[in-house]
């Protein structure tokens, strides 16, 4: 695309919308009109964004008569559900951030560092994984490649801000000791570790967990990995950590997975552990890196790695993975 698109933010006013707004500046994407949306509690107020105002419009079925090429959505499953197919048929193509569309076998579902070639089979709709499968598949991408996957058994720990503004006002309320009612979680967070992310599904599982463990699946384009799961809320306003188990095909030199993870498009290697040197969560937040650290042999198997990986979960999990996307869509859409 030569000319410069029209672009929409749904779900502007959310915390992965504003954050849609702020990497759109700081990657300089190009633009000619932007349109920022949101519910009809928000129409009408004011946004800046580079130095202009723009007025939040009500998301309506009529939204996308104008001509939007490319729609940022982050908005709740429920709107994706409804509003993305009035898009797509408009002629946008949708980058969506909610679990709506991602297991849909005519949807992509891209982490960009990973399998950029399925962006081009887009039917104007493009799924934005997880957040804490993208930041997980950046890591396995290049053991994959490398060596083979046989198992993965993921444990993660969950930043607040992966619940919007009601999971950053429970942890809020809770370190300040405040009395207030919950308003994203079954107990209280602060000073907590909550192994329930998402319902609980009839398997015992949680939906985020089978999010990872389809997501994996689809992503990596083998539905022979076995993968397992559990996922833990943890009080982090901003970073999900992850340990990640990796039982490989083929046996290796940790030197090799370390210089591997090195040469790896969006992995930055910390691991220094003789001066405490490995991947947090505060150092990761602002930053769209993946961080990979604690890097080491498990002895319990035999070709298996431990891993400890970090990534801001709005930023790289959300925001920037979906900014990523569109950046490529530029050199494919037509004028
Ligand atoms: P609004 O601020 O008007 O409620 P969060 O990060 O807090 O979960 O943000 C969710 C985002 O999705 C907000 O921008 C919110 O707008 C928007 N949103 C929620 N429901 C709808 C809806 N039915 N139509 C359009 N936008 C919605």
């Amino acid at each position: 695309m030569k000319r410069k698109p029209n672009v929409a933010v749904v779900g502007a006013t959310g915390v992965v919308g504003t954050t849609f707004l702020k990497v759109l500046e700081e990657r300089d994407f190009p633009y000619d009109n932007l349109y920022l949306m949101a519910s009809s509690r928000s129409a009408g107020k004011t946004v800046t964004f580079r130095g202009k105002d723009y007025v939040v419009e009500e998301l309506n079925e009529h939204s996308f008569d104008k001509p939007i090429d490319i729609a940022l959505f982050s908005a709740g499953g429920g709107t994706s559900a409804t509003y993305a197919p009035i898009a797509a048929a408009h002629g946008t193509v949708v980058v969506d951030n909610s679990s709506q569309w991602r297991m849909d076998e005519t949807v992509p579902l891209v982490v960009p560092e990973v399998n950029p070639q399925d962006i081009e089979w887009n039917k104007g709709i493009i799924a934005n994984p997880n957040c804490s499968t993208i930041q997980a598949m950046v890591a396995l991408k290049p053991l994959q490649d490398a060596y083979g996957i046989k198992r993965v058994v993921y444990s993660t720990y969950q930043a607040v801000s992966g619940s919007g503004m009601k999971g950053i006002n429970d942890l809020k309320n809770g370190l300040e000791g405040k009395d207030e009612p919950l308003q994203a979680y079954a107990h209280p967070i602060a000073g907590n570790c909550l192994p329930h992310i998402d319902v609980f599904l009839p398997n015992g599982y949680t939906k985020e967990e089978m999010k990872m463990i389809n997501e994996t699946h689809k992503i990596l384009g083998d539905d022979s990995i076995k993968v397992t799961a559990t996922t833990v809320r943890v009080p982090v306003f901003d970073s999900h950590s992850e340990s990640i188990n990796v039982e490989l095909e083929k046996p290796f030199e940790l030197e090799d997975i370390i210089e591997l993870f090195r040469r790896s498009p969006g992995i930055v290697v910390q691991d220094d552990v003789e001066n405490n040197v490995y991947p947090l969560a505060r150092d990761a937040a602002g930053t769209d890196e993946v961080y990979i650290g604690r890097i080491r042999r498990d002895f319990s198997v035999d070709n298996g790695i431990n891993i400890w990986v970090v990534a801001d979960n709005i930023r790289k999990g959300a925001a920037t993975n979906a900014v990523q996307i569109a950046e490529r869509l530029l050199e494919i859409l037509p004028d």
